[in-house]
């Protein structure tokens, strides 16, 4: 081959050359590009939907634009995680003003809540649905556990008791049983603090020390039962209540067989 030819061969490849970078580069827009724009006319749609949802159920008390007013607390910056965990208990929507709105069965479908949380994150930045990685509990080690345990002596005991039974707050609020929460409810009260409870910033609380307080509470709900008879676990007054019967009943017993005695030598 001479070099004659060996320019003419370049000079022929060339338009493919471009006609294969061209396809390259439009497989990799089409990669990119119309994924992202109907993710986010699929965002806007939720945003939409959310707030005929929030418009319906939740303006009254709220505000048109979340803004709060006597009814109900400003919504600006509380982020979706606060509406995930105030709609996932049946708190929201409330249906009237009460010292401590109670927990009802959620009505809700998740991607009904999905869309009001999108809807209200609008309002301001606050904190997100978290992924399940970050409250989690599965896999910690006991050790991780215990250190759940120490954490939340620390920071929640004070308020929900020893393994989260639960407790009174002044005014007759009440900080409730923590047996049935499910574990996002938990890291989403940590992160929004509902009502009394402070709100645990990531500064204060990092996400693995949530989820080793989960892991914790968890942990404690499953503990099984000890003693026999159970005695329902209330110490001295069910143990004294059985000291009294079969005390009393042993000198009645007694009191009984001299009684009879007497009689005999009479
Ligand atoms: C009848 C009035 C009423 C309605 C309707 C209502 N709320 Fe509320 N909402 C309240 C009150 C009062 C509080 C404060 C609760 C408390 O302090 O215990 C509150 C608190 C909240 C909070 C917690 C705010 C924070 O600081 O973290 C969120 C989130 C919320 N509401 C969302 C909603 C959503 C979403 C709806 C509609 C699905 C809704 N609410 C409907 C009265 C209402
Ligand atoms: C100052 C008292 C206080 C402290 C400290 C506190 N909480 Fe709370 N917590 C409350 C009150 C009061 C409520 C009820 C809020 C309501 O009904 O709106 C509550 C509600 C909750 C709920 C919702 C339970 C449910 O089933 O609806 C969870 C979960 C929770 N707290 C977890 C925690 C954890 C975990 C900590 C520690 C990191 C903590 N709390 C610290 C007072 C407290």
């Amino acid at each position: 081959m001479n070099t004659e030819t060996k320019r003419k061969r370049k000079a022929s490849a060339r338009p493919w050359l471009l006609v294969l970078a061209l396809l390259v580069v439009g497989i990799a827009y089409s990669a990119v590009a119309p994924s992202q724009s109907s993710a986010d006319t699929e965002m806007t749609q939720q945003i939409a939907e959310g707030k005929a949802l929030f418009d319906v159920s939740c303006s009254s008390c709220h505000g048109l634009n979340g803004e709060g007013q006597s009814a109900g607390p400003s919504l600006v910056g509380v982020g979706a995680a606060s509406v995930d965990f105030q709609m996932g208990t049946g708190r929201m929507p409330a249906t009237r003003g009460e010292a401590q709105i109670p927990t009802r069965q959620n009505v809700y479908t998740q991607e009904q809540i999905d869309a009001i949380a999108a809807y209200v994150a609008t309002f301001g930045p606050g904190p997100a649905i978290p992924e399940q990685s970050q409250y989690d509990p599965e896999g910690l080690t006991e050790e991780e556990i215990a250190r759940g345990g120490a954490l939340f002596r620390a920071n929640c005991s004070a308020c929900h008791g020893i393994i989260g039974g639960g407790g009174a707050m002044p005014e007759g609020k009440r900080a409730p049983s923590l047996a049935d929460t499910e574990a996002v409810h938990i890291w989403e009260a940590v992160r929004s603090g509902p009502q009394q409870m402070p709100m645990f910033s990531k500064e204060v609380l990092q996400d693995d020390d949530v989820r080793e307080i989960i892991g914790y509470i968890n942990n404690a709900n499953e503990q099984p039962r000890y003693g026999g008879l159970g005695l329902g676990d209330h110490g001295p007054v069910t143990e004294g209540l059985w000291i009294f019967i079969l005390g009393i009943g042993g000198l009645a017993i007694i009191a009984g067989w001299i009684a009879k005695k007497g009689a005999r030598a009479r």
